[in-house]
């Protein structure tokens, strides 16, 4: 069998018989679902650029439900495709051919919390957004924050390795997942929710685990430590003349807020244009080539405000921004954080879109957006820059009325080579799902990859969890 749209083989997996219909009934009893209604939402994507045929979904609600689902599964050679909120970018979260969908959707209880150390305990379905809220009344924060928090879930967090809108802060999920608890592919559960900040009993395994896509376990519950809820928070939206003038403010943005600067975003004019058209979101400053979105976070209101306003007067009078405003109270702040995160579902409404993260250094971050753009010319609606510009990661969007093959042969290899050329990366936080496998050579040796193979197959010997996801497909 090949799939319709892309060159890939179905694999000899089993196809799920009535008799494992009945077995899976057994171990997650209700929890079975065939109906072809209920399962389409889980074979597409959020993107709606992939799609799979998978006819049956399990939803365990324990690691033990796990743990007899993937045993089972690995006897029979069953495929598995485990499934968090599916707000994945790169056609990860979903089927290929008829892989069972497991879903972690009713894996969501807080397992503990501690108000001393802020770490928190959980099953890997809860939804990041309601464990925000949960550790907020608290008095902390999740270290992670993105624009898909009202669906996606930690254990999908962890599996992509999100980065998202407060990586400049607190850094990635390599640091700040404590312990993991994973179910292997044959079954096996591997237990280590520690809560531990330092732990050096040998190989830390769980770091294999992060990123890794579903494709070496099953994810089921995770220990995270979460920092403190800031006591003050502002969030500027700036406009600036040019790409220079964002790199000059990132510059003085980074000495003048030092400690509480907790992001810097950016955008640039046709991101804006895109949110105005489709959300009815207006811009709050002048229309700018470029703005920004600066974000502290600190303990002290009054000490935050002063180096605010310091920097603010020292970048519009130095001509580095043009216009700006400030918000310190909470649906303000919200109101300015849309303009940025809702960029995504901007771009979804205004056609087909082709999506690159890429990791450039900063310098050149933007120039692949002014190069691809005159490359393309009228065969895109847009072709627009924006993202996580403190952390040197760029999102490049290209949208057009529908597929099509010609604007894909003028983005690809093109996009991957220019990165490749700046020793970037060509995954800097989605991951490599279905869309990106067959291009990590851009940004791995062989030698990785091979190691990387191989690891694959000492943990999942049949090859039946996501499988056609995050590794190259052999020659
Ligand atoms: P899914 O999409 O369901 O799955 C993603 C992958 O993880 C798949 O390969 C799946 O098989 C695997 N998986 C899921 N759960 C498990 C598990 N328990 N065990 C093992 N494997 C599992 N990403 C960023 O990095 N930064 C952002 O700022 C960001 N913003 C976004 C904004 C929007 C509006 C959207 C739609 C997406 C955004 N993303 C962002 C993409 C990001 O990858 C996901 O939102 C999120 O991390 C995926 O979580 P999920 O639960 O939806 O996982
Ligand atoms: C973001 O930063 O907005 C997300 O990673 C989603 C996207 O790239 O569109
Ligand atoms: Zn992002």
């Amino acid at each position: 069998l090949t799939h319709k749209r892309y060159p890939v083989q179905r694999l000899p997996f089993s196809v799920v018989s009535e008799e494992d219909l009945a077995a899976f009934e057994r171990m997650v009893p209700g929890r079975v679902i065939t109906d072809p209604e209920e399962l389409e939402a889980s074979n597409v994507d959020w993107l709606r650029t992939v799609r799979g045929c998978s006819k049956v979904l399990l939803r365990p609600r324990t690691s033990e439900e796990v743990s007899r689902i993937l045993r089972y599964c690995h006897e029979r050679n069953l495929a598995v495709n485990p499934q968090g909120g599916n707000t994945g970018m790169v056609g990860g979260s979903v089927p290929v051919f008829d892989e069972i969908i497991l879903s972690t959707a009713l894996m969501n209880q807080v397992i503990s919390f501690h108000d001393v150390s802020g770490i928190l305990v959980c099953q890997a379905g809860c939804v990041l957004e309601e464990l925000s809220l949960h550790v907020e009344q608290r008095d902390f924060i999740m270290p992670l924050d993105l624009g898909a928090k009202g669906s996606c879930h930690i254990g999908g967090n962890l599996a992509t390795n999100a980065g998202g809108l407060r990586f400049l802060r607190y850094g990635s999920l390599h640091g700040t997942v404590l312990g993991l608890e994973v179910v292997l592919a044959d079954g096996t559960i591997l237990g280590g929710l520690t809560s531990l900040r330092k732990d050096n009993t040998g190989y830390d395994l769980k770091q294999l685990f992060i990123g890794s896509e579903g494709t070496l376990g099953v994810i089921t519950a995770v220990s995270i430590l979460c920092p403190p809820k800031p006591k003050a928070v502002n969030v500027a939206f700036l406009g600036c003349p040019g790409f220079a003038e964002v790199l000059q403010t990132f510059s003085s943005c980074k000495g003048m807020l030092g400690e509480i600067l907790s992001a810097y975003e950016f955008m640039d004019a046709e991101c804006m244009q895109l949110v105005g058209h489709h959300l009815q979101l207006a811009s709050p400053v002048q229309e700018s080539p470029f703005y920004v979105l600066i974000e502290t976070s600190g303990s002290r209101a009054e000490h935050d405000a002063e180096k605010l306003s310091n920097f603010l007067e020292q970048v519009l009078g130095s001509g580095l921004v043009t216009d700006g405003t400030l918000a310190t109270d909470q649906r303000k702040i919200k109101a300015l954080w849309a303009l940025r995160e809702r960029i995504t579902e901007a771009l979804s409404l205004d056609g087909y879109v082709y999506k690159y993260d890429v990791s450039l250094p900063v310098e050149r971050l933007y120039d692949l957006v002014t190069e691809l753009r005159a490359r393309v010319g009228p065969l895109a609606k847009h072709v627009v820059g924006y993202g996580h510009l403190g952390d040197g990661n760029l999102h490049l969007n290209v949208t057009a009325e529908a597929f099509s093959a010609s604007l894909l042969g003028e983005l690809e290899p093109y996009v991957y080579e220019w990165t490749a050329g700046q020793q970037g990366s060509v995954s800097a936080e989605h991951g490599v799902g279905f869309k990106k496998k067959d291009i990590l050579g851009y940004s791995k040796p062989p030698e990785a990859l091979h190691l990387m193979q191989q690891l694959k197959a000492l943990l999942d010997p049949k090859g039946i969890l996501n499988p056609y996801k995050t590794l190259p497909s052999r020659a």
